[in-house]
C-alpha cells in the first residue's frame, strides 16, 4: 500500500503550486480580495464536467445545512468549497497529496471559508476519523487512483453514520484498455479501474444501498464534444495544477470516453446498519 500511495503522490506532487496559484489568481484581484468559490471553478475542480458535476451530485446527494460532509481525495479542495457555499454545510477534506492540501487551505483562506471548510492529509484507507461522525461522504474522481477498493469503501461506511449517504462520481472501465498517460495515472500498474458493475458490489458489500445508480458517460463526452476534443484540454485551467503536460493527460481522458474504453458513474448510496464481509 505504501509504494502505491508513493505513485499517487508523485503523480499528484505538483510542486510550487500555492505560488503558481497565486500568480494565476493574481489576474482576479489583489492578495487581499476575497474570492468567490464559483470564480476559482475553472481551476478547482478536478473532474469531468467541472463544477456542474459537483452541483448535480450534491443535489443528489440531498445535502442539507445541518450536514457534516467528508469530501475524500479533495484535492485543491473546489468541491468542498462549493458545497460549503451553496449548501451551507461543514465539509472536511482529505487528500494523499500534501501539496494539494497546502492550496486548498491558501484557496479557503480566499474565499473567506476556512472556518466551514478544512483539510487534512491523510490516506483514503485511513481516514483520521472516528465510527460515524459524518451525514455524507464524496468521492469524485478518486478512486480509480485506489487498488484496495473493499478497503476504501469499508472506510468511508466506517466514518459515515447509519443511514448516511456516500456520492461517487468515478470514472470507470468499459472493457476496452485505456490509452494512457491520463489525468490519474501515466501508466496502467498504477491505476486501478473496474466496470460500474464490479464497482457496485463491492460498495455494496461494504454496507451500502443504492438509492442512485447514473451511467453520466453520455454527458461527459457531449462535455468533451462542446468543449473541443481535439483541441489541447478539455479543461485548460487545470494545466496551473498538474503542468503544462496535463493538455495530452485530459486529451487522453477524452479519447478513451468517446472511443467507449472509459465510462463515468454516478451513484449514491445508504449505510446501512450491517457491513458485509
Ligand atoms: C483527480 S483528483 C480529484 C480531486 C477532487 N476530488 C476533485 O474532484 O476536484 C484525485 C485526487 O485523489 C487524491 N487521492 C488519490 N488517492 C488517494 C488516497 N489513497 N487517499 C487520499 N487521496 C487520494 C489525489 O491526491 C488527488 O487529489
Amino acid at each position: 500500500m505504501t509504494d502505491l500511495n508513493d505513485a499517487v503522490r508523485e503523480h499528484y506532487r505538483a510542486g510550487g503550486l500555492t505560488e503558481r496559484l497565486k500568480t494565476a489568481l493574481s489576474v482576479l484581484g489583489p492578495e487581499d480580495q476575497p474570492l468567490t468559490p464559483q470564480q476559482l471553478g475553472a481551476l478547482d475542480q478536478f473532474h469531468t464536467r467541472g463544477l456542474a458535476a459537483t452541483a448535480e451530485l450534491a443535489k443528489l446527494a440531498a445535502i442539507t445545512a445541518a450536514m457534516s460532509v467528508l469530501d475524500v481525495g479533495s484535492g485543491i479542495g473546489g468541491p468542498a468549497r462549493f458545497l460549503a457555499a451553496t449548501c451551507g454545510c461543514r465539509v472536511v477534506g482529505v487528500d494523499l497529496s500534501a501539496s494539494f492540501v497546502d492550496a486548498a487551505r491558501y484557496l479557503t483562506e480566499r474565499t473567506g471559508q476556512s472556518g466551514q471548510v478544512s483539510f487534512r492529509t491523510a490516506s483514503a484507507l485511513e481516514l483520521p476519523f472516528d465510527d460515524g461522525g459524518f451525514d455524507v461522504v464524496l468521492l469524485q474522481h478518486v478512486a480509480m487512483n485506489i487498488s484496495n477498493r473493499a478497503q476504501l469503501y469499508r472506510e468511508i461506511r466506517r466514518v459515515l453514520k447509519s443511514g448516511g449517504r456516500f456520492a461517487t462520481f468515478d470514472v470507470v472501465s468499459k472493457g476496452g484498455t485505456p490509452r494512457y498517460p491520463l489525468p490519474w495515472a501515466r501508466m496502467e500498474a498504477t491505476s486501478f479501474l473496474l466496470t460500474a458493475a464490479a464497482t457496485r458490489a463491492v460498495i455494496e458489500a461494504s454496507g451500502f444501498r443504492a438509492l442512485v445508480w447514473q451511467d453520466d458517460t453520455e454527458s461527459a463526452k457531449a462535455w468533451i464534444t462542446q468543449l473541443g476534443a481535439s483541441g489541447p484540454l478539455p479543461s485548460p485551467n487545470l494545466g496551473v495544477v498538474m503542468g503544462p503536460e496535463f493538455a495530452e493527460l485530459a486529451a487522453n481522458l477524452g479519447r478513451n470516453l468517446l472511443e467507449g474504453r472509459l465510462g463515468i458513474l454516478t451513484a449514491v448510496f445508504e449505510a446501512t446498519s450491517a457491513a458485509g464481509c
